[in-house]
């Protein structure tokens, strides 16, 4: 029996045999002018002046916080329901994580807590867009402007995803992408930072590459900051602009997904789906649900060739970060209560009336 799985890749074989063929003719597969090409096309896209591509979401995090000036022991403020990920970066670049609640209607930083959290030695906040979800970055930017706090977006899952007409990634200094395989495109591992700040721009192009200021040109370059290797091959660029090209049909299908789910599954006082306000223009790339049996559902799908996600356990339970679940209730709530269901852009309507049937039945008997 086939296996109704998260989320996967989709990948329009010819297109990209055709332009990673170019590439490999052009024999220059290091990152080059097809990197600038997608660089190009992700400004256009997200209406932002600049946009620098990288090897993960992480390391895009990680630059955005180098190139915005974070020095040791900075606070930086990360909600407690992320992917570790957001943590890892700024724990890389030097800076002190501070956990923050989420709001359990919609999983993003409660502005509450985070009033709480703030404090002098706050620098910067990193508030995430859970599963394209985004409703709460103008409260934030309002917090964080009148305390000159910055703000980097991780937008690893909000590729596309907009609030009022503005695309989420372009509020704040800087907002951070993931290209890994689950995301709405894919070059396998990658990440793009974009942000209207030259300065910010010229930073991020150093730090990616050892401190080089402009392109590589063998002898002669120079050398102006320290720096790293992270960069974005022509092999990658091209992969991802396989799927760039239909990125519209890809926004529909996303929603057309979540409209699905909402239409078809029975919420009840045991399940819930967490709402996307597409009005607005928040895009669903994984439906997040919130179920009293989690676990249960989670076992009883899996049988039959359902395959959801766990929710990430909050950041405080995680070895590294661990603490009490003191001003984190909200947290504490949601542990071992929320899952992702499958999500897969190329989901057939049968698959998904099968996902809607299964748990409407495990419901059914649970009251
Ligand atoms: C919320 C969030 N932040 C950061 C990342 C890190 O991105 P990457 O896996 O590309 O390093 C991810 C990855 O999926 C993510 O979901």
């Amino acid at each position: 029996m086939k296996k109704i799985i998260l989320a996967q890749p989709l990948i329009n074989i010819s297109d990209a045999k055709k332009n990673l063929n170019s590439v490999l003719k052009s024999n220059f597969i290091n990152e080059g002018n097809k990197t600038g090409n997608f660089e190009k096309k992700i400004c256009k896209l997200l209406n932002v002046k600049y946009a620098v591509a990288t090897t993960s979401g992480t390391v895009a995090l990680f630059l955005a916080l180098k190139a915005a000036g974070i020095r040791n022991g900075d606070e930086v403020i990360v909600p407690n329901i992320s992917f570790p990920a957001t943590a890892n970066a700024v724990t890389m670049s030097g800076g002190k994580v501070i956990l923050v609640d989420v709001n359990p209607s919609n999983l993003l930083i409660d502005d509450k807590s985070l009033l709480k959290k703030i404090n002098r030695k706050t620098k910067f906040i990193i508030p995430v867009h859970v599963s394209g979800r985004g409703g709460n970055i103008k409260k934030i930017l309002e917090i964080c402007k009148k305390k000159s706090i910055k703000v980097i977006e991780d937008a690893a899952e909000a590729l596309g995803s907009k609030i009022q007409g503005k695309n989420l990634g372009s509020f704040g200094v800087a907002g951070c992408f993931s290209l890994a395989p689950n995301k709405i495109i894919t070059s396998g591992q990658g990440g793009i930072v974009v942000t209207n700040n030259s300065e910010l721009f010229k930073r991020l192009k150093r730090l990616k590459n050892q401190g080089r200021e402009g392109p590589t040109t063998g002898g002669e370059d120079k050398y102006i900051s320290i720096g790293y290797n992270f960069k974005f091959t022509n092999l990658q660029s091209s992969l991802a602009l396989s799927q760039l090209k239909n990125i519209n049909w890809r926004i529909k299908r996303l929603k057309e997904i979540y409209k699905f789910y909402l239409n078809n599954l029975n919420q009840n006082k045991n399940f819930k789906i967490i709402k996307f306000n597409l009005k607005d223009g928040e895009l669903p790339l994984w439906i997040d649900v919130w179920c009293l049996k989690r676990n249960r559902l989670f076992n009883f799908l899996k049988k039959k060739n359902i395959i959801c996600r766990y929710y990430w356990k909050p950041i405080n339970t995680c070895k590294p970060y661990k603490s009490s679940f003191k001003g984190l209730l909200n947290s504490k709530k949601l542990q071992e209560k929320m899952m992702w269901l499958p999500s897969s852009l190329d989901m057939s309507i049968k698959d998904q009336k099968k996902v809607c049937e299964k748990i409407n039945l495990f419901f059914s008997k649970m009251r």
